[in-house]
């Protein structure tokens, strides 16, 4: 088996009869809201991402035993070694994912659309793949698209082909892969990091005009979404399902 070079500090293997989650991008946003639901509810939490400042402050903010594991997702050798060092494991979370390829279709460059595709769609199917070897058959995956894939919304034709792919990859994957259960949960517009690229007060006013057509009234706070994901996780009849958590997005006209 391969071992890590330098081996975390915090990092613990799998404690026999407590579930085990991954989060893969889990230092942030509604991956690390996820964690720390997860872990409130007893479960051994391990979440990955590339920063290891912002891992550190979500491993602390997550407390408990969680660790935090620096790992770039579309390392193909990083991840395998990865899941060979971790060992057995329950349930993973794939929440990493990237903006890029957003923009009407006549001016779109369609060269950020595929590095769109190599910063979601690919590593969420690599993570996946790699985790096959020892992710408990009982166990499940659910990935993170996003409701553009499901709203016709114009100017996201980028965004809907590359969380659309992985979208129309969950059915076939519970059936291929079953007993593990795959699923994902689709959000709409969620107030995290991931809309830092825009200035204070343009992210703001974005904001506002998504709450204004949403009919919840706001946009989605993170533990909106790991409220789903959790449930997908906990519900053992549930499989081959993308679960739209958006507050109603997908209905505005
Ligand atoms: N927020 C929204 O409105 C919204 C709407 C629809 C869908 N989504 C989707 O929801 C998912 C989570 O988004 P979020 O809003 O929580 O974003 P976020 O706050 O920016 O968090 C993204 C997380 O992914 C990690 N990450 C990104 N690329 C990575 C890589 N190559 N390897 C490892 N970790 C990586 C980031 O850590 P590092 O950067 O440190 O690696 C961070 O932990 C994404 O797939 C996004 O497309 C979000």
């Amino acid at each position: 088996m391969a071992t890590f070079t330098q081996p975390p500090s915090n990092f613990h293997p799998s404690v026999s009869g407590r579930d085990h989650a991954v989060i893969m991008g889990g230092s942030s946003g509604l991956g690390l809201a996820t964690a720390q639901r997860l872990a409130a509810s007893g479960m051994q939490v391990t979440i990955t991402g590339r920063g290891r400042e912002r891992l550190e402050a979500a491993r602390a903010s997550i407390g408990g035993d969680a660790s935090a594991i620096e790992l770039d997702a579309c390392d193909a050798g990083a991840v395998r070694v990865f899941f060979e060092n971790l060992g057995r494991f329950d349930h993973l979370v794939l929440a990493l994912g990237s903006g890029r390829g957003f923009g009407p279709f006549a001016t779109l460059d369609l060269g950020e659309v595929l590095g769109g595709f190599e910063a979601k769609a690919m590593p969420h199917l690599l993570c996946a793949q790699a985790a096959l070897a020892t992710i408990c058959s009982d166990g499940s995956i659910t990935f993170v698209t996003a409701v553009s894939a499901q709203m016709a919304s114009p100017g996201t034709v980028g965004l809907a082909a590359i969380n659309g792919a992985l979208s129309c990859a969950v059915p076939v994957l519970a059936a291929e892969l079953r007993p593990l259960r795959v699923n994902a949960v689709s959000p709409g517009v969620v107030a995290t990091p991931w809309w830092d690229f825009l200035p204070a007060d343009q992210r703001e006013a974005a904001f506002a005009s998504f709450a204004a057509k949403t009919p919840v009234g706001r946009v989605g706070a993170s533990d909106d979404l790991a409220k789903a994901i959790a449930f997908l996780i906990d519900d053992s009849f549930m499989t081959g399902h993308v679960m739209v958590c958006d507050g109603g997005l997908r209905l505005a006209a």
